[in-house]
């Protein structure tokens, strides 16, 4: 039987009620069982089955390859692990093409995954999108600024909200999101300046990534957290850990032990 004392789980309410007392809402992702019960024992509101899925355990070089079915598979391994934190997956592209679509595919994570709520990239175009959702009980987090899903027509990562016209733009998406319903919106890369006047003109949480440190909440892949990859992390990850080395350690020690304690074992067969 398990020693973890079960404690009751974060709701989207509670979310709206940190932000009323000003408390960080942290977040962080995790695709996987193991994974998402030791994010959840360490304190995380948040665990977002992010679409990152893709590039850092699936091997794809962007999210675009991702499906609605991984999404699904691994999502209900999250919630299987994480018993506190409120949890959020990812719509992957091609599942939100237009509000009926989006919403058949919301229901679906629902019912088959028992997540609390879907995060759908995209700014003005997605509102339509979300106050359908809304209106049928799907809890929303939006999400602007860089939007991985749309790398080729934005023509790579990069920063957001440099120019006056693209900060006129996030501030109105941000706006949007929050009118249509969004109970939390992610801003990943938009210039810290932009983020926190943007955090202060809403009453939803902005959750930062890469935005500095002024927006109501922050997220981080898990992996860049833990120093879990097989390529450089993004430069404002901070990794506080080097388990990718941990792990070429003892499996590097396991294979010479292995090796050295066994000796060659002769290729005899015998006849019984
Ligand atoms: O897919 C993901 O992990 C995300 C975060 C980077 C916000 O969308």
């Amino acid at each position: 039987m398990s020693a973890q004392t079960p404690s009751k789980r974060l709701t989207t309410r509670d979310i709206a009620a940190m932000r009323q007392r000003g408390e960080t809402v942290a977040m962080l992702t995790a695709y996987d069982a193991t994974m998402a019960a030791l994010v959840d024992m360490a304190g995380a509101d948040m665990i977002l089955i992010g679409d990152s899925l893709g590039n850092v355990v699936l091997g794809y070089d962007s999210t675009l390859p991702v499906t609605l079915d991984d999404m699904i598979r691994h999502a209900a391994a999250v919630k299987r692990g994480a018993k506190r934190a409120l949890l959020v997956c990812d719509l992957p592209f091609g599942a939100v093409t237009d509000p009926q679509t989006a919403l058949v595919n919301a229901v679906r994570v629902l019912k088959e995954t028992g997540v609390e709520a879907v995060k759908i990239e995209g700014g003005l175009s997605m509102v339509p999108t979300v106050e359908r959702l809304v209106a049928h009980g799907v809890a929303v987090v939006g999400h602007i600024g860089l939007t991985p899903q749309h790398v080729h027509q934005m023509g790579g990562y990069y920063m957001h909200g440099k120019d006056e016209a693209s900060a006129r733009r996030l501030r109105e998406e941000a706006k949007a999101l929050e009118a249509a319903g969004a109970f939390a919106i992610v801003l990943e890369c938009v210039t810290p300046a932009l983020a926190a006047e943007i955090t202060h003109s809403l009453t939803i949480p902005t959750i930062g990534i890469g935005s500095g440190k002024d927006c109501a909440g922050q997220v981080l892949v898990i992996n860049d957290l833990i120093g879990l990859n097989i390529t450089p992390p993004p430069s404002f990850a901070r990794p506080r850990a080097d388990v990718a080395s941990v792990i070429r350690t003892a499996v590097a020690e396991y294979v010479a032990e292995t090796k050295a304690e066994r000796g060659p074992i002769p290729l005899v067969l015998r006849a019984d």
